[in-house]
């Protein structure tokens, strides 16, 4: 935290979520710097300008925009948060080197709510045996979302994954050891039948949904659902904004929303 009026170069400051952020940052009496980077012909030329000056950089634009982004940020490092999805292994190796040189937090769901769904995925996936409980994952977006399955989505699977490998690690002691299970992405239509283990994952895009994630434990007899709604986008720009206020100050690396709410 920092009652010192700081420098944020928002990136993708005109989208819906920079809007919030905007209002945020601007409201605490912080200033940002944006950067108009369709019109602008040196977009190049206008980060490395901001980034001298930025004290901290949050991205919610692309991934073409988050490429650009990061080309300029691992010459001229500043801290930062970035909360685009979609992107590749590519932006995540760029990003494992600026974190040797700045503290930084990427996220698919800034969302106190969802990055608790998180934790209780994972205590639910390692105490329900795969041979007897599916897992399935629906997620649901508005029609404008670029990707999917979401971010959020992937990141659950992955709760789900290390959920059942820490109850798989102390059952190997006694003998059980498992291997890793696959994931199903169900398009339209339906699959034929499911691999015991398998863990689907069904995406559906349309109006104004802000994000919806459940996950479906399904036994026979007896079913649980763990689901968050996210009704207001402003959630998640209120977290990016926490975590931002959290890294500074931190070491260089790369955090997580679990290390800022301390889950
Ligand atoms: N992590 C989270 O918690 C979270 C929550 C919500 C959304 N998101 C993600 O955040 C991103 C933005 O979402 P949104 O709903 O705000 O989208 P949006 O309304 O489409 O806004 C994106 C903004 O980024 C700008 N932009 C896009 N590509 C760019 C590029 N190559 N260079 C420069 N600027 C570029 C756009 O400029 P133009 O208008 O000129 O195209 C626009 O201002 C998406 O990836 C979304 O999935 C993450």
């Amino acid at each position: 935290m920092t009652d010192t009026p700081i420098n944020v170069l928002l990136f993708g400051a005109g989208g819906r979520m920079g809007r919030h952020l905007f209002r945020i940052i601007s409201g605490e009496g912080h200033r940002c710097l944006e950067v108009e980077a369709r019109q602008d012909p040196d977009v190049r030329g206008a980060l490395d300008e901001h980034l001298l000056k930025a004290s901290m950089v949050i991205d919610f634009s692309s991934p073409e925009g988050t490429t650009l982004l990061l080309e300029r940020l691992l010459v001229r490092p500043v801290p930062c948060v970035i909360g685009t999805t979609g992107l590749t292994a590519a932006h995540h190796e760029a990003l494992d080197v600026l974190a040797e040189r700045v503290p930084l937090i990427c996220a698919s769901n800034f969302s106190v709510g969802l990055n608790l769904l998180l934790s209780l995925t994972a205590q639910a996936a390692g105490a329900l045996a795969p041979e007897s409980f599916d897992v399935e994952i629906v997620e649901a977006h508005h029609r404008h979302k670029k990707d999917a399955p979401s971010g959020s989505a992937q990141v659950l699977v992955a709760s789900v994954e290390t959920g059942r490998a820490s109850s798989a690690g102390r059952a190997s002691s006694a003998g059980r050891a498992r291997k890793p299970d696959p994931v199903l992405f169900h398009g339209p239509g339906m699959t034929d039948g499911r691999p015991t283990g398998s863990i689907g994952v069904a995406a559906v895009r349309g109006g104004d949904v802000v994000g919806e994630h459940t996950v479906f434990f399904l036994g026979d007899g007896e079913r649980i659902e763990l689901s968050h709604r996210a009704t207001d986008r402003v959630i998640f720009a209120n977290g990016a904004w926490r975590a931002a206020m959290w890294l500074l100050g931190q070491q260089p690396g790369r955090y997580t929303m679990k290390n800022v709410l301390g889950l």
